[in-house]
């Protein structure tokens, strides 16, 4: 069942509700205090514009408001690039939103989604099943649970592999870099990769040219990278690095 207790595709989104509801009891118990003690007041504030931005990003990010995941995501399959043939993975799947994506549109493909379903996140592997099997493409889907930091296959298992905003949310991996190296771990030579990220500026993982230089000098034949920002869908209010203000392409192939 989804949020509104029907059988209906569930893929979740980036702001948990934890991120309303948190900040909704901060401010009214701080509003509760400010009828005593106004100093109380500005916290209470503060929660409350956090309530309301974070409300904000969430329904745009929805499929009710301006489907910004979805549009997001997007451009991971496009820059992927791959002929369909094989076995993909999807890192950090959440509730499956890319591993059915990549099923459908590539239909000869099976797809493996792999995550560790935390309590970080309002994403679990069942809603992953029924997501699939809603999408008709539960046959050539599994999910399993599991770490970017080690993922649990053979070097060299799958033809293509995709992963979207998920290394930079890894609070036991400093090194981002390290964790683009263990995803082409397990592509096969000659297969395809797109991972997108919080990329753009020096942060996480260095400047985009530095991390395309070491990605080469890792021997992939080619590597690529996009400024998510060039495709302009991401509103002024959420361009900023808490939300989607600095996310980038790496592709190409192994
Ligand atoms: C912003 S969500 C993105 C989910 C999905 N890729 C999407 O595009 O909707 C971040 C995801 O990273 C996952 N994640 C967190 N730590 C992880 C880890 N060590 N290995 C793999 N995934 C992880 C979370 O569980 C969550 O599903």
């Amino acid at each position: 069942m989804n949020e509104a207790g029907s059988e209906a595709l569930d893929y979740g989104n980036w702001v948990p509700w934890k991120l309303i509801y948190g900040p909704g009891i901060l401010a009214v118990a701080l509003l509760a205090l400010a009828l005593r003690w106004r100093v109380f007041l500005v916290g209470a504030l503060f929660f409350l514009g956090c309530l309301v931005y974070f409300a904000y990003a969430r329904y745009q990010f929805s499929t009710r408001g301006e489907n910004l995941e979805a549009r997001v995501r997007g451009l991971v399959v496009e820059h992927l690039r791959w002929n369909g043939e094989g076995t993909a993975l999807d890192i950090g799947c959440g509730n499956g939103p890319l591993t059915t994506e990549l099923a459908k549109q590539y239909p000869r493909a099976r797809v493996v989604g792999i995550d560790p379903w935390n309590s970080a996140w309002d994403y679990s592997r069942k809603t992953c099943e029924r997501n699939a099997a809603l999408e008709g493409v539960a046959d050539r889907v599994t999910f399993q649970s599991g770490s970017a930091v080690s993922l649990p296959f053979e070097d060299e298992s799958f033809d293509a592999a995709i992963s979207n905003l998920v290394f930079h949310s890894i609070a036991d991996a400093k090194d981002k870099t390290q964790l683009v190296k263990e995803a082409l771990r397990v592509v096969k030579k000659g297969g395809r990769f797109c991972f997108q990220d919080q990329m753009v500026g020096r942060g996480k993982y260095g400047k985009p040219d530095e991390l395309l230089q070491e990605v080469r000098g890792w021997g992939v034949q080619r590597a690529d990278f996009f400024d998510t920002r060039e495709a302009a869908l991401v509103p002024r209010l959420l361009r900023n690095p808490i939300m989607v203000g600095n996310v980038g392409i790496i592709c190409g192939t192994k």
